[in-house]
């Protein structure tokens, strides 16, 4: 891992190893995080060789979509953010248990070790059209998407600590089965100060109701009740693991408003937000012991059509599905990783 040269505004050196900044921490030191890749070290990688050989997966000739290498060349980001945090010890306080072996005693008894959730984590391939889940499990996954922006940026829930942007975006939700809660549409917002501009950009008619038992902290509203089920599936380009799970939704990012704030290239960072959102929501399911399946086929002008907006201040950029699943026979499952990989 590579050391930061002295750099103007830093005291002293940074590092990116947490196991020295832990040590300065503990030494009573002010530490500098840079919220960037450090120069150094991306050229000390680019002296690497790539070893293998990529398999080929499929014999057609690959279709040129020449489209997106004009996208890539418009979004390609050309400068460096010197972003950097400042932590000491009247700062957050991270709360690291002394032991994390797997021999450790459980810190939460009767839920599954993240080990065991990260090493078990597939993408279902069907989904049961019958398995719901608790009101209260929904509410527990919503929430683990939140990334609490009334906190500093260092300071919110893992893993919202690790994205230095105001989170940019919401979730709109097709809920088929959970029980205690009217099937139809949702709208998360994972910014409550962002609930009326959504609100502005979506059908006049919906509720916006707070659905019964919805903590008061959590900003889901009821849109609209109603069989959401074929509509889901027609929208994720027919697939039907969008209708026939316990919920399925799209993440709305606020478009054009933070490409304008940031320039074209906060284009791909949308996408790492929605990819984070993704991977939480893949280990929430399988916490919760059912399963969830990233959709990235979907129309979109078809669900904007179907929430109301009409501009591209937001735009769906990713879509997820979760619900009790059907195992494939045609797939073998073989042990995962050992502890020591
Ligand atoms: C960004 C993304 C988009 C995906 N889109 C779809 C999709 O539209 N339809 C689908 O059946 N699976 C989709 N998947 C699931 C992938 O097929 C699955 O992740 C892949 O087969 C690897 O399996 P695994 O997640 O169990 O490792 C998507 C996954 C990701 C991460």
């Amino acid at each position: 891992m590579a050391r930061y040269p002295q750099a103007a505004g830093f005291a002293g050196n940074v590092s990116a190893r947490p196991t020295d900044q832990a040590a300065g921490l503990a030494a009573g030191k002010t530490i500098f995080l840079p919220l960037s890749l450090v120069p150094d070290a991306i050229r000390e990688l680019r002296q690497l060789f790539w070893h293998g050989k990529a398999n080929r997966l499929s014999r057609d000739d690959p279709v040129q979509w020449e489209f997106l290498d004009r996208v890539e060349a418009a979004s390609w980001k050309s400068s460096t953010e010197q972003r950097v945090v400042e932590l000491n010890r009247s700062g957050p306080t991270v709360k690291t248990p002394n032991n994390l072996s797997a021999d450790a005693p459980n810190i939460y008894p009767g839920q599954p070790r993240a080990g065991q959730v990260i090493r078990q984590r597939r993408s279902a391939l069907a989904f049961d059209g019958k398995t719901s889940i608790s009101a209260g499990s929904f509410f527990t996954m919503l929430a683990r998407v939140m990334p609490r922006v009334d906190r500093d940026p260092c300071q919110r829930p893992m893993p919202w600590d690790v994205l230095p942007w105001e989170p940019a975006i919401h979730l709109a939700l097709f809920v088929h089965r959970v029980d205690g809660l009217a099937p139809g549409l949702y709208m998360l917002a994972r910014d409550p100060a962002k609930v009326d501009s959504l609100r502005r950009a979506m059908h006049p008619q919906f509720a916006w109701t707070s659905p019964p038992g919805c903590p008061e902290d959590l900003p889901l509203f009821l849109l609209q009740e109603g069989d959401a089920r074929q509509l889901a599936a027609q929208v994720s380009c027919h697939q039907e693991i969008a209708g026939k799970s316990a919920f399925s939704l799209g993440m709305i990012a606020e478009f054009e408003s933070s490409l304008r704030r940031y320039g074209p290239w906060f284009y791909r960072r949308l996408f790492w937000e929605t990819g984070v959102i993704g991977q939480v929501l893949y280990l929430e399911a399988e916490a919760t012991g059912v399963r969830a399946t990233g959709i990235g086929c979907f129309f979109d002008d078809p669900v904007h059509q179907v929430f109301g907006f009409n501009d591209v201040m937001f735009q769906s950029l990713y879509h997820f599905t979760t619900g009790g699943h059907v195992e494939d026979p045609r797939l073998t499952t073989l042990p995962p990783y050992g502890l020591d990989h």
